[in-house]
């Protein structure tokens, strides 16, 4: 069955591994939206691989993976990530394996440049999102200003390409000082040729190249970013990333919308919760609801390896949240769950799960809260679940914990990552 796969909580819940996983029973592995802040890292026989913009499919010889429109592109980032796999003997020909939708925007150095400037000029203000500063933000923005530079432009002649640039860069000259200004234009221009050398055999119109595969029954996976808690519409606004990560968004990054409308959607989630940059959460173990949980996070964050896989910033940690996770299953269309990492919470006595949102005045939230300053006042309710051994269905109190996932957010969780390595997953 194709498969669209998305992160359910705040990124980094899993997903290479996952996307890893299933690839061997996949033609085709798709990126529709994000860019190279993402960070998927995946084991495979003591081998780690960490990939920002090429889908987590191309590890299994047999895959063809598209980035489609929805994704911003990096060029310098994604021709250094095919160098690193190419020597690392993944392929030889890149474009054999790797197609890139022609109407994909580029993440340009000023783009860069802007996220990084806004960035250190918000530190210690409410403004402050901890990005990746990878120019994500200012790409889409410049896409949704209608004057962004996609793949498809680097084919016209060099004196239009810059044509093109220097309109686009006009909106943000009073950002920059004239220097730095004309260095991030030169920057970009000493490049194009050879972008434009890398991408020319890879490029296809998205949506005849999936129609055509979609004709001749190919199995597709559609590789999400970040995750639901992170999706510009629906997640912890202004504390998101600057594109959509629920389920739609695949037929629109990705523009054959026939086939991803009738694909089952996987959610991944760990069995508790991480976040990195800043926002709030929950459930995060601060040590101001539960005694001792800030010892608990320290150790949850060294044995899991809790460090972003992008920026390697220490990631924040939190007990399990179903009511957001619930919250991220219906606005996502999760139809089935993968849970990982249970494996790190192996060995203590219990485990604490929120199961409501309280106000600080003891009223109940019948929804998830809209407001972030209304989320970070939440108080959560705890049940504690007993500890286990072993983090898969043989051990009887990880199973009732997995049940009880299943229970409150209605749907079934289907794999279970009991470790990093490619095998190390439980299929229900
Ligand atoms: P992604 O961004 O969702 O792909 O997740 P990341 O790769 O950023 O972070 C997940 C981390 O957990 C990676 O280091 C994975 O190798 C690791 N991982 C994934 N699943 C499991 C699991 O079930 N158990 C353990 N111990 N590690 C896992
Ligand atoms: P994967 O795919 C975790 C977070 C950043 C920041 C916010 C906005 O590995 O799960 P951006 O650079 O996108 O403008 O930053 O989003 N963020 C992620 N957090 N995992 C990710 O990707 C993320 N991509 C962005 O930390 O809080
Ligand atoms: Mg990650």
């Amino acid at each position: 069955m194709n498969t669209i796969l998305l992160g359910a909580q705040w990124g980094d819940e899993g997903k290479g591994k996952v996307v890893d996983h299933l690839s061997a029973e996949a033609d085709l592995v798709v990126r529709f939206q994000g860019g190279n802040n993402a960070g998927h890292s995946l084991w495979v026989n003591g081998k780690k691989t960490v990939l920002h913009l090429i889908p987590s499919g191309i590890l299994h010889p047999h895959t063809t993976c598209l980035i489609g429109e929805g994704v911003v592109l990096d060029p310098n980032v994604f021709i250094e990530e095919i160098t690193q796999l190419q020597a690392a003997n993944v392929f030889t020909k890149a474009h054999e394996r790797i197609k890139v939708a022609e109407r994909t925007h580029l993440i340009l150095p000023f783009h860069k440049a802007l996220d990084v400037a806004r960035e250190s000029g918000a530190k210690g203000t409410k403004a402050h999102i901890g990005t990746t500063g990878r120019g994500i933000g200012p790409a889409y923005e410049t896409k949704a200003l209608r004057r962004g530079l996609r793949v498809v432009d680097l084919f016209q002649p060099e004196s239009q390409f810059l044509e093109k640039l220097e309109s686009l860069m006009n909106e943000y000259r009073a950002k920059f000082n004239p220097l730095e200004y004309s260095d991030l234009q030169s920057q970009t221009m000493k490049d194009v040729l050879y972008w434009r050398k890398v991408l020319e055999p890879m490029m296809v119109d998205s949506t005849t190249f999936l129609a055509k595969h979609f004709a001749d029954n190919k199995r597709f996976l559609f590789e999400g970013a970040q995750g639901v808690m992170l999706d510009m519409d629906h997640g912890t606004y202004p504390y998101v990333t600057s594109s959509s990560t629920t389920s739609p968004a695949a037929g629109i990054g990705a523009a054959y919308p026939k086939l991803t409308r009738s694909c089952r959607v996987l959610g991944i989630a760990k069995a508790y919760i991480t976040r990195v940059g800043t926002g709030p959460v929950p459930t995060e173990m601060l040590g101001k609801f539960v005694p001792g949980e800030v010892e608990v996070a320290e150790n949850i964050r060294k044995l899991g390896q809790e460090f972003g896989a992008t920026t390697g910033r220490p990631r924040r940690i939190g007990w399990q949240d179903l009511v957001a996770l619930k919250y991220a299953v219906d606005v996502a269309g999760i139809d089935a769950l993968a849970i990982m990492k249970g494996d790190i919470l192996a060995g203590m006595p219990d485990f604490k799960v929120c199961v409501e949102y309280r106000k600080p005045n003891g009223e109940k939230w019948n929804q998830f809260p809209a407001r972030v300053e209304d989320l970070s006042e939440v108080v959560p309710v705890y049940e504690s679940v007993p500890g286990w051994k072993v983090a898969n269905s043989s051990d009887t109190n990880y199973r009732s914990y997995l049940e009880k996932i299943e229970k409150f957010v209605g749907v079934p969780v289907k794999f279970v990552g009991y470790g990093p390595e490619r095998q190390q997953m439980e299929v229900r």
